[in-house]
């Protein structure tokens, strides 16, 4: 088996750091994204899938030859409010099927803080923090080594993120807080070498480090 990292989602604000950051390590990495994604030029000489989501098939032969897959997909906010079901939920489960069938065995999947709520502001839009739990737990389902990463708000700053101090919890412990995204990147991938993390749902935000 080859020693590549897929990462699902590439052209997201989560995903394309993830492959950003694999890559500064020096992994082999495969990008998996829709026919129409766009992805930013430090990623062009990237090894790309383009697919539809919604083909078993397409997935299963996009992951063929990974060992693992970081997964950074979710619904963008439009006012299509299936999205989140269709999406955090429905694809989920295919690239968790997908994964099985293609023998990747180690899979950390970009969920949300508040995951499985129903009472939440955040369920305006299509449910979402439901149709995240419904994914996660077809993951926790699968069989794979898996780890699902919650974080908190994601925040586009680049500024300074070592001078953020990750707070890391367990499942239901976190109810609020955000984290940049080049954090959440950095940390999907140290779950990949982390065996401790196989199996668990790990709570993510992050606060100004404190001067020593
Ligand atoms: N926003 C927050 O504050 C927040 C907080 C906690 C957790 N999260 C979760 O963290 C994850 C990453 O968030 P983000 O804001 O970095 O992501 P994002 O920038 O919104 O990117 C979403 C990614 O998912 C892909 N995608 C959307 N619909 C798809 C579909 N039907 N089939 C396949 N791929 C699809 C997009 O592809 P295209 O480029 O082709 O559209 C894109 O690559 C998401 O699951 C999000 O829900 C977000």
């Amino acid at each position: 088996m080859d020693n590549i990292t897929a990462v699902s989602g590439a052209s997201g604000r989560t995903g394309f750091r993830v492959a950003e950051e694999a890559l500064a390590h020096g992994r082999a990495v495969r990008l998996l994204v829709r026919p129409a994604s766009k992805l930013p030029p430090s990623l062009a000489h990237c090894d790309v899938r383009r697919l539809d989501f919604g083909q078993l098939s397409q997935l299963v032969e996009a992951l063929r030859g990974c060992h693992s897959l970081v997964m950074a997909t979710g619904a963008r906010p439009s006012a299509n409010l299936l999205g989140p079901f269709q999406v955090d939920n429905q694809t989920v489960q295919r690239q968790v099927q997908a994964c099985q069938q293609a023998g990747v065995g180690r899979v950390v999947l970009v969920s949300s803080l508040c995951s499985g709520q129903l009472w939440h502001n955040l369920n305006l839009f299509g449910l979402i923090l439901v149709c995240k739990r419904w994914g996660e737990e077809a993951l926790e389902r699968s069989g794979l080594d898996w780890t699902i990463v919650r974080p908190g708000g994601l925040k586009e700053t680049e500024a300074n993120p070592e001078q953020q101090e990750l707070v890391v919890s367990g499942a239901n412990t976190q109810q609020q807080g955000a984290i940049p995204r080049r954090l959440v990147a950095r940390y999907c991938l140290e779950c990949l070498d982390a065996p401790d993390t196989v199996h668990r749902v790990l709570e993510i935000t992050s606060k100004p480090r404190r001067a020593l």
